[in-house]
């Protein structure tokens, strides 16, 4: 083999070798997190995605942009928790709710309950559940003037809906607990919290919070330090310098831009040194395997 030759396949098995690991390295790129055609739409962080590869499933409506855990549209999603749209329904079942339970994500302890047909009517809101059916209008749905219960709990991680005895959840609100009076924070949504399962695979730059996922399985989640941005996730995108001016590119980019400009230029590279090597040989033809050919000089 011609020297040239063997370093051309050299520059090649390791550029294959690069991109392919590089491709490997995060799972990220294996993980749509793009709602719609193409990269249009909305775009969620990892863990989550539309995919195969994303920690966190998410379905995707492409055409109208809409992601939903089970019918439940999602409004927005934060580095611990996902905000669940809950309309009010008269007619929903309470084993609906069992859509915002999945093995990654569970309904918080934070969310209150306005229920309907209990065996036994339940009131442990901390504010009365007369006050929170007007506030959302939904005397409508009681024909029977049944009262409308309320439930939530005062502590712990998930809520523990399914042993209260009621047929219907009508709808629900997010009440805050950090001050000594219960705030009301928002009506007809439903806090979640997410984690992925196992030990911190967070990036050097990321803080690590353990939790437990529904089940009391461990699970963690990851944060970029301050001055850092990104998903945390080692897995992910990982964290980058906040201010640093080098764009930061998506392995994917990488992939897409620089291999085949990489490649092109180590054709045209080898391409040049073909033909000089070509004319030099006509110009010098002993070159043309007869260095071999030079007997050794044996001692
Ligand atoms: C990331 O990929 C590795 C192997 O490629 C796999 O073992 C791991 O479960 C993946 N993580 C997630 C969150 O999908
Ligand atoms: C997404 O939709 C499929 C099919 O409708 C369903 O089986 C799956 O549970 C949904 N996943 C989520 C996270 O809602
Ligand atoms: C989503 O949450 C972030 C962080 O809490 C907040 O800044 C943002 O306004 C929220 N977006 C929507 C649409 O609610
Ligand atoms: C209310 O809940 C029921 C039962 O889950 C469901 O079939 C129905 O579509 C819901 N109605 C609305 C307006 O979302
Ligand atoms: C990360 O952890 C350090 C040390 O515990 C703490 O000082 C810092 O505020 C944390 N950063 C974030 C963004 O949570």
């Amino acid at each position: 083999m011609v020297f040239h030759q063997i370093i051309v396949r050299f520059v090649f098995s390791t550029l294959l070798v690069w991109s392919s690991s590089s491709v490997r390295a995060t799972n990220s790129t294996q993980c749509d997190q793009h709602c719609g055609a193409g990269s249009i739409g909305p775009h969620v962080p990892y863990p989550f995605g539309f995919s195969e590869g994303c920690g966190i499933r998410l379905n995707c409506t492409e055409i109208t942009g809409d992601i939903r855990i089970g019918e439940y549209l999602i409004q927005n999603v934060t580095s611990d928790t996902l905000m669940v749209n809950f309309p009010v329904n008269c007619s929903r079942l309470i084993e609906d709710l069992q859509q915002l339970d999945g093995s990654n994500y569970g309904v918080t302890w934070r969310n209150g309950l306005l229920l309907q047909n209990c065996k036994v009517p339940r009131s442990e809101c901390p504010l009365p559940s007369e006050l929170l059916s007007a506030r959302l209008n939904i005397q409508s749905c009681d024909s029977k003037k049944e009262s409308i219960s309320c439930y939530s709990e005062a502590g712990g991680d998930y809520l523990d809906y399914r042993n209260i005895g009621c047929g219907i959840v009508t709808s629900s609100f997010l009440i805050d607990m950090k001050n000594s009076s219960p705030m009301l924070l928002e009506f007809q949504t439903i806090e979640l919290a997410w984690g992925l399962e196992g030990d911190c695979a967070c990036h050097e730059d990321a803080n690590c919070t353990n939790i437990f996922l529904p089940g009391n399985r461990n699970g963690f989640r990851c944060l970029c330090k301050h001055g850092f941005i990104g998903d945390g996730f080692r897995d992910g995108d990982r964290c980058r310098k906040e201010h640093s001016k080098a764009k930061h590119f998506h392995p994917r980019v990488w992939i897409a831009v620089i291999v085949p400009v990489a490649i092109t230029v180590l054709v045209l590279c080898s391409c040049g040194a073909y033909y000089r090597l070509r004319n030099s040989r006509k110009a010098h033809p002993w070159i043309d395997g007869q260095l071999e050919q030079i007997p050794r000089i044996t001692y």
